[in-house]
């Protein structure tokens, strides 16, 4: 990308943030650019800290980072969405989180510390592939319920979006919250949260 560079005195990299390709042609979300202030190879091997400048993120993206080696994703939601959330209570294998892998910070009904800025670990808990961000309502292939959320096409688990995973399906937990905290408003350290 012509955009991208290093800034080898901060250390400092722009990432191109990736959306579901069906995402974007359903929803019309443009692909959104993030700066991402990235530790060194060494400090990223031994699981350090990164930050995600997320002033750019724009209502219903998603912007996808690294850390300890896993993809991260941060999405900026909607008030629709997150007014959904409730709604899937009784179709969610475990609605409250009480069985998964966040913070404490992070176990309410929106599993963040703001509502409107979703931060997980984007690994499906049952065989690790990365689930797709399907925003879109009520898609052909999923159905008229589905309020938007997060698909693996491995072997089909659905999660919404909050990553609560649906019931009857393979994946067995909620996708993890990592550790994080807000620098700023537009600034989150994702891997520390004291
Ligand atoms: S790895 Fe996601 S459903 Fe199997």
């Amino acid at each position: 990308m012509s955009d991208q560079h290093v800034d080898n005195s901060k250390r400092r990299f722009l990432l191109l943030a990736s959306s579901g390709a069906g995402a974007v042609a359903v929803a019309g979300i443009a692909t959104p650019f993030v700066a991402s202030f990235l530790p060194s190879e060494r400090a990223k091997a031994a699981g350090a800290p990164v930050e995600v400048d997320i002033s750019k993120l724009e209502m219903g993206q998603k912007v996808n980072v690294e850390w300890r080696g896993k993809p991260v994703w941060v999405v900026k939601r909607t008030k629709e969405m997150i007014d959904s959330l409730p709604k899937l209570d009784g179709e969610l294998a475990d609605p409250k989180s009480d069985s998964s892998d966040q913070p404490d910070y992070a176990k309410n009904e929106a599993r963040a510390l703001k509502p409107e800025i979703w931060v997980a670990t984007g690994v499906c808990t049952h065989l690790g592939c990365s689930p797709t961000y399907r925003p879109d309502l009520a898609p052909a292939d999923l159905g008229p319920g589905w309020l938007g959320g997060y698909y693996c096409p491995c072997h089909g688990s659905k999660y919404d979006l909050a990553g609560r995973v649906y019931k009857g399906v393979p994946a067995p937990l909620n996708l993890p919250i990592p550790p994080y905290k807000f620098l700023t408003d537009t600034t989150i350290r994702i891997g520390e949260d004291k």
